[in-house]
């Protein structure tokens, strides 16, 4: 084949996964009529297992797909907002002012290689400012509704806790996807995470479920790494990801670029680990 023709072969390729998983995924119908987004969490109480990470580079490989895709920085650190370019110290407004005074989530939309809407460092006030509000749990919910048919997914990234704001993520999620770090002491917060779920199941959002668990920063040449997918997938069977994301400095290295994976090292094994994972979430039937 000459590359021409190659090129041609790919280009096709393309377009119809587009038409293929607007069709199929989206439940576009012949008339062109459009569902809301599906909205995805990303949660785990514990810090540095690849929940920003994953929430961007997941974005990027949707819209790869021809996707239209939302991220959502739902953490004080800004580490999201941060990662794709902008500052958390100065950009206003911000999801505080979304959640906390009532602006339109539109206002606090910036575009960048994904369309995102900001953290603040003053969100972290958030919790205490929404804690004596009526419908506090359900805030982010409702700032959604503006922008659910603009998008055919939003994804959520939370921060290394399960207070008021990932609480707010799991109540406007249709699911929730649980990064975990290939490490023994890592598999250990799974079940509060899962009685969190359990609580605003029963009170706020009772479709709400986790639809994977991702290994992260896997570690294949170390037994210990091995061990714990091995523990992983003994312990929740079929609710563990095929895909998993091998420790890789890349991962460091593109949000000093503000880029996600994808576009600094469009090639790596880890850019395609992340496609990968995009087409198993797609196919998968728990979303
Ligand atoms: N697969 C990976 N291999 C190596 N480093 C990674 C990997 N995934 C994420 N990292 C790095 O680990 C750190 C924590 O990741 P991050 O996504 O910020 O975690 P969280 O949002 O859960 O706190 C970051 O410096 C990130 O670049
Ligand atoms: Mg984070």
């Amino acid at each position: 084949m000459c590359r021409e023709q190659r090129i041609s072969a790919v280009f096709c390729e393309q377009v119809i996964h587009c038409i293929f998983y607007r069709r199929i995924h989206l439940g576009c119908d012949s008339s062109g009529g459009r569902r809301l987004a599906k909205v995805l969490a990303f949660a785990n109480q514990k810090g540095g297992v690849a929940k920003t990470t994953t929430t961007i580079n997941l974005g990027v490989a949707f819209q790869e797909l021809g996707l239209r895709v939302l991220v959502v920085d739902m953490d004080p650190q800004g580490n999201l907002t941060m990662s794709l370019g902008l500052n958390p110290d100065k950009i206003r407004p911000s999801m505080f002012e979304v959640l906390v005074n009532g602006v339109r989530i539109q206002q606090a939309l910036y575009h960048q290689e994904l369309d995102v809407a900001c953290s603040s460092i003053d969100l972290a006030a958030a919790e205490i400012a929404l804690s004596s509000l009526i419908g506090r749990e359900r805030a982010l919910s409702k700032a959604l509704l503006e922008v659910r048919d603009l998008y055919d997914y939003i994804l959520i990234d939370t921060p290394p806790s399960l207070g008021l704001l990932t609480v707010n993520a799991l109540t406007a999620a249709d699911a929730v996807i649980v990064p975990v770090q290939c490490e023994y002491l890592s598999l250990r917060g799974l079940a509060q995470l899962e009685r969190t779920l359990e609580l605003v199941r029963e009170n706020l959002n009772p479709e709400v479920h986790i639809a994977g668990i991702l290994p992260t920063m896997y570690d294949s040449r170390t037994v210990h790494g091995r061990e714990a997918v091995e523990v992983l997938r003994t312990s929740f069977g079929d609710l563990v990801f095929q895909s998993t994301i091998r420790k890789t400095i890349r991962f460091a290295e593109a949000p000093v670029k503000g880029e996600s994976v994808l576009k600094y090292a469009p090639d790596s094994a880890a850019a395609k680990a992340y496609r990968d994972l995009a087409r198993e979430v797609l196919n998968g039937k728990k979303i």
